[in-house]
């Protein structure tokens, strides 16, 4: 069912965070992951403490958007705007939320000098790669290679 966010606030990432969004990820994503989330929001805080976006409404996390600017990867010399985890709460889907949190990111972004934003988007993950593209972004030819180690 879905719930009105007229209240809806985009504020930067804290690290009193944590429980949302460990408790977001787990409704998206079924597993509770308290650890990995305590290690990437410590990071993209030691990082830059306000290029990551978090949405509140009605008291709770029910959005996020996790990047920052890199230099120099993938031979990309350019300073590059990431967009690395980003994740909004079932119940307030369809209501810009995410979009909200790119608009705001990507104006931090380009404040600290990115002059292109990248991100990699698992093509099984239904809807993202659609989400992107509303919001302007274009598949470039870069292709993603794995190979297992174990
Ligand atoms: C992708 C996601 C962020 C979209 O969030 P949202 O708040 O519903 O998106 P918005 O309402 O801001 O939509 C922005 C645009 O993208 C489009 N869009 C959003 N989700 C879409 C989907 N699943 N399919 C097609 N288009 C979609 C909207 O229609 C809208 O277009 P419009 O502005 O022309 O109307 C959200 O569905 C999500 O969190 N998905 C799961 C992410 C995930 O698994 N993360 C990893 C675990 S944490």
């Amino acid at each position: 069912m879905s719930e009105k966010s007229s209240e809806l606030q985009i504020r930067s990432l804290e690290d009193t965070d944590l429980g949302g969004i460990t408790a977001l990820d787990e409704k998206i994503g079924g597993e509770y992951r308290p650890e990995v989330w305590e290690r990437r929001i410590g990071y993209y805080l030691r990082r830059d403490p306000e290029a990551s976006v978090v949405a509140e409404a009605d008291g709770k996390v029910v959005g996020f958007m996790l990047g920052e600017v890199r230099s120099g990867e993938f031979g990309l010399e350019e300073p590059t705007g990431w967009i690395e985890v980003l994740g909004v709460d079932p119940d307030y889907r369809g209501q810009a939320v995410g979009r909200r949190l790119a608009d705001e990111m990507l104006e931090h972004l380009r404040r600290r000098g990115a002059t292109t934003v990248r991100t990699l988007v698992d093509e099984e993950m239904g809807g993202i790669a659609e989400f992107f593209e509303k919001l302007g972004f274009e598949p470039v030819p870069m292709r993603s290679f794995a190979k297992r180690l174990s």
